[in-house]
């Protein structure tokens, strides 16, 4: 009598700590989320679209595979069970077979809910439906959520997204967790076990350094972002990442502030979710977002997030450690004037304090590739010198070098 009292208390226990699935988002998560471009103007065609680009102009071989929905895909109301309901003018076939469409082709599935009674769109949000709405997902074959912060009152954050998390672990149905909660309590202090990322900032915006105000809320610029949360780079790793927030890239920016957006994205091992309309993606956007060489670093195996080096004259330093005792630096310029870079190795040591990594320049000389331009440049031997446009960066991977 009493072992099976302690074998059921053990089962009690197990199952109230149960957390995240451990073995998902390894590397940051890549995909394309609907809202920055649409909003709630989403549908069954659109995601189609979508999906089919995803495999014609070779995001997926680069790496992208989560297609997710954000708000507005339900109807306005939950029907008589409590269910959530997928709005029948935009996804009419409902969204099991959408969501077999995107796995045939190799792909994942993503979906968007809220921690409060409506999502930020006024759609009908999952709090006290958690179980009942994660169930729904599952066998809908969900692969990732993203679960937001609007009208949830005094609710506690901590509370309300672990509850979200174990909704998803009772289903067996592996699910990254994607919380988007915009930073206000710290969610990078709490979250590593229940989540898999966590939103850092409030909305992204397509500029690079402006502040958009909303009334009660602004959005940022790609700057803005940046700069806004220092000093969290040591909550990310490996299953939990800081989420910046979706990419702009193809949104309006310049080329070159695009092309430092994703550059910056990637040292920062942010989580790479696209945001503009791939359907309709110019080459110069692609080549951006396809480009290997640049994806690898976000993707890099050892999962340090990148750090900001110096910062002199409107010129930023910024660095990654990789695996296999190689770097990523980025030059970045922020100023909206043409910079000539002259970056003298031995006489600016890096060393990342943080997680124990340092450039060793005394006794080993790295080859430096220009990511962007597919080229090597040079030797650490001799100093750094680049040209550097308004808003552009110079990526550039160091690997050891036989001569
Ligand atoms: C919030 C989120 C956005 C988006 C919208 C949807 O603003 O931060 O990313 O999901 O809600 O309404």
């Amino acid at each position: 009598m009493k072992k099976t009292l302690l074998v059921t208390l053990a089962l009690i226990s197990s199952v109230s700590f149960a957390q995240k699935n451990e073995s998902l988002a390894k590397t940051p998560p890549m995909g394309w989320n609907s809202w920055n471009t649409f909003q709630t103007n989403i549908s069954e065609e659109l995601v189609r679209g979508v999906v089919d680009a995803f495999v014609k102009d070779g995001l997926k071989d680069a790496g992208y595979n989560y297609i997710v929905l954000d708000d507005g895909w339900m109807a306005m109301e939950r029907d008589a069970k409590g269910d959530l309901v997928p709005d029948p003018k935009k996804f009419p076939n409902g969204l099991k077979s959408l969501s077999d469409y995107i796995h045939s082709k190799g792909l994942k599935f993503g979906i968007y809910n809220c921690a409060g009674d409506k999502t930020c769109g006024g759609y009908p949000g999952s709090r006290g439906h958690e179980y009942q709405d994660a169930l729904m997902y599952a066998s809908w074959g969900v692969d990732y959520l993203k679960y937001d912060w609007c009208n949830t009152d005094n609710i506690n954050a901590e509370v309300a997204y672990t509850t979200m998390s174990k909704a998803i672990t009772a289903t067996s149905r592996p699910m990254v967790f994607s919380l988007c909660e915009w930073g206000g309590t710290s969610p990078w202090t709490w979250a590593e076990k229940i989540g898999h990322l966590w939103r850092t900032t409030g909305d992204i915006y397509p500029c690079f350094d402006c502040e958009v105000s909303h009334g009660t809320w602004s959005s940022w610029g790609v700057m803005r972002i940046v700069n806004m949360r220092e000093g969290i780079r040591k909550y990310a790793g490996p299953g939990h990442w800081n989420d910046p927030d979706m990419m702009e890239v193809g949104n309006g920016m310049s080329f070159a502030e695009d092309r430092a957006h994703f550059a910056l994205w990637c040292m920062m091992a942010a989580p790479l979710i696209m945001g503009n309309d791939v359907r309709k993606v110019s080459k110069i956007t692609l080549s951006i977002l396809t480009n290997k060489d640049v994806v690898a670093i976000d993707q890099d195996s050892m999962g340090v997030q990148g750090f900001r080096v110096s910062r002199k004259d409107s010129m930023e330093v910024w660095a990654k450690p990789l695996a296999n005792k190689e770097w990523a630096l980025c030059f970045l310029n922020t100023s909206k004037k043409v910079q000539n870079l002259n970056f003298n190795w031995l006489a600016n040591p890096i060393v990342d304090s943080l997680f124990d990594y340092s450039l060793n320049m005394t006794g080993t000389i790295y080859s430096v590739k220009d990511l962007y331009q597919n080229v090597y440049l040079t030797t650490t031997k001799k100093p750094l010198q680049a040209v550097i446009g308004a808003h552009d960066v110079l990526m550039v991977r160091l690997r050891k070098s036989k001569d």
